[in-house]
């Protein structure tokens, strides 16, 4: 469904039939975003859905409602479906018990960001034509992110093969448990890999004796031109974004789309496939019939 909503999104001149016509779409965003956000936005609106943009900062949860007040208040209205990133993990499964609405992840805490992942494996089987034996290396801040469980998870039930590279305080606990291949050097994580997921180093969290400098996590752990020229290995670069530029990704890796070089980014290519995954999702659950 998803690549049908691409093409037609690509074509210069998009037109979507109101396949979510008269449904009203609550976007509870407790955290800031760019992307998730506003792709959730576009997706609703081609399918003639209206949005409900929620923010705490201007909400009554600055007078100390709860989350579960805030949807039980939303549903009273009538909203169709709720979107909800929340800085707590598990927030998103809390309040399926709360409405009987349908209720999409954006993002809950360090737990799972299952619409980035969809899209990040979509952008894979589109440029490898399978997720099947490819092997995805995701490098740097496992601990904290959302974006490599829920990509841990997808790929690996798609027949993905995944490694994790990072310094061992960004790993999670136990993470022999998650069936990953496990590299500490970034150059032997490279060579193994088809194609790089480099996460975002979550600066905000980077002061809690994690890492002993950004330098050095930039020296170790960071996607350079240098580095990948050196293993002769040419790589498919993904990243969720917001990026850290010259730190966990050089400019020249980000930026560069055409050859030459030895990495091709995908970065813009994931997030216009944001837009059609998160159609493909809100068409799914909210009723939509699937288009040709
Ligand atoms: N990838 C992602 O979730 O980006 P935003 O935080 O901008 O939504």
């Amino acid at each position: 469904m998803a690549a049908g909503f691409k093409k037609e999104l690509t074509s210069g001149d998009p037109l979507f039939e109101p396949l979510l016509k008269n449904r009203r779409i609550a976007l509870v965003f407790f955290e800031n975003s760019t992307r998730t956000r506003f792709s959730f936005e576009i997706a609703a609106r081609h399918l003639g859905a209206g949005t409900l943009n929620f923010s705490a900062s201007s909400s009554s949860v600055s007078k100390g409602e709860t989350l579960s007040d805030t949807i039980r208040n939303l549903e009273a209205m009538q909203v169709d479906g709720f979107v909800l990133r929340h800085p707590s993990s598990g927030a998103a499964d809390l309040i399926t018990t709360i409405t009987t609405k349908p209720v999409i992840n954006a993002g809950d805490g360090s737990h799972e960001h299952p619409t980035q992942a969809l899209l990040d494996m979509f952008t894979l089987r589109e440029h490898f034509g399978t997720l099947k034996g490819l092997k995805v290396i995701i490098i740097g801040d496992v601990l904290h992110s959302r974006v490599a469980r829920s990509n841990i998870y997808g790929l690996q039930a798609a027949g993905a093969e995944v490694g994790l590279c990072s310094p061992v305080t960004l790993l999670p606990f136990d993470p022999s448990r998650l069936g990953v291949t496990l590299f500490t050097d970034l150059d032997c994580a490279i060579a193994w890999a088809d194609s790089a997921i480099v996460l975002r180093l979550q600066l905000e969290r980077a002061t809690g004796g994690y890492l002993p400098s950004l330098e050095e996590y930039s020296f170790h752990y960071g996607l350079t031109d240098d580095r990948l020229e050196r293993i002769q290995k040419h790589l498919l670069v993904l990243h969720p974004g917001p990026i850290n530029r010259e730190i966990e990704i050089s400019n020249h890796v980000a930026d560069r789309i055409q050859p030459p070089g030895y990495s091709k980014s995908m970065l813009l290519e994931q997030v216009t496939n944001g837009v059609a995954i998160r159609m493909a999702v809100l068409n799914t659950l909210l009723g939509g019939i699937s288009p040709a």
